[in-house]
């Protein structure tokens, strides 16, 4: 039998299917192991301590499974816990085990493009309000402008699979234009919540040719293949046999279903509490 130390890829809910997505694109070799948080999703408006307390459950659960890199594909997560775990917890946990997550990728990317000057950055209630785009985008970009606005709604419509109705639509169509209203100088908008490339559709039809989308996972995929290249010692501690496993707090049958459509393919997700 194949030793398995898959990648593990967390985030609340669907979302982070969108980061797996790109990320097995570009690392079609390697083994991974999605956990999604379904049954306690949303968590962008919830508290930071519960934020800590689920995304460390969720990556000593992936740590256990094997995984020696842990991708935190929720900004919410990357937002509230992933500096507490880094700095903090990894060196009792393992400290030859690596978490990344998914802000900082972004905002390399936002520093180094210079067709990019002016953001408007969308996310949960829980990102907005941490500032974390903000902080990071003045302190490694400082001349690009940027506005906020939290959309609350939008990840609940997504777990529940309503964004296609009307009044999903219009939910959208509002809190594009209140971003809108905050700058109309706006060239980029960035998504910044795993779930939202699953909007992408609508929000090209909402918003004018002139504002460029920004998605994260072709970003976070390109900065872990630079990563990996960096620390050999990490890749090397990655299984490499093309499998992937995914597993949910919720019930396996609808995560099934929901993550099959993201992912175009048939999925056989274990249920599983951490
Ligand atoms: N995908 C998560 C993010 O990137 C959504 C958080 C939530 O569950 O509200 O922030």
């Amino acid at each position: 039998m194949h030793k398995s130390n898959p990648i593990g890829v967390f985030d609340s809910g669907y979302g982070g299917l969108t980061i797996l997505k790109s990320i097995k694109k570009s690392l079609p070799d390697y083994d991974y192991l999605y956990l999604g948080d379904n049954a306690r999703a949303p968590y962008g408006d919830r508290s930071f301590e519960l934020v800590y307390q689920y995304t460390l459950d969720a990556v000593k659960f992936l740590f256990n499974q094997g995984c020696s890199l842990v991708i935190v594909a929720c900004n919410t997560s990357s937002a509230k816990a992933l500096r507490s775990i880094q700095q903090k917890d990894l060196e009792k946990l393992s400290p030859n085990k690596r978490v990344l997550g998914v802000i900082r990728p972004c905002i390399e990317e936002i520093a180094e493009n210079k067709e990019i000057n002016s953001v408007g950055i969308i996310g949960t209630l829980g990102t907005v309000s941490s500032n974390s785009y903000g902080l990071e985008i003045e302190k490694y970009a400082p001349k690009v402008n940027y506005v906020q606005h939290a959309c609350p709604l939008w990840v609940p419509l997504i777990e529940n699979e309503k964004q296609e109705s009307n009044s999903g639509k219009e939910i959208i169509k509002n809190d594009l234009s209140i971003l809108l209203q905050k700058s109309p100088k706006i060239d980029t908008l960035v998504l910044a919540c795993t779930h939202y490339p699953i909007l992408y559709p609508i929000l090209r039809s909402f918003l004018p040719k002139s504002i460029a989308v920004m998605s994260q996972g072709p970003i976070v995929a390109k900065k872990l293949v630079e990563y990996l290249n960096k620390h050999p010692e990490i890749d090397e501690a990655c299984s490499k046999n093309s499998t992937t496993l995914f597993m949910t707090s919720e019930k396996e049958t609808v995560f099934n279903q929901v993550a099959g459509k993201i992912m175009n393919s048939s999925i056989n997700a274990k249920s599983v509490s951490f």
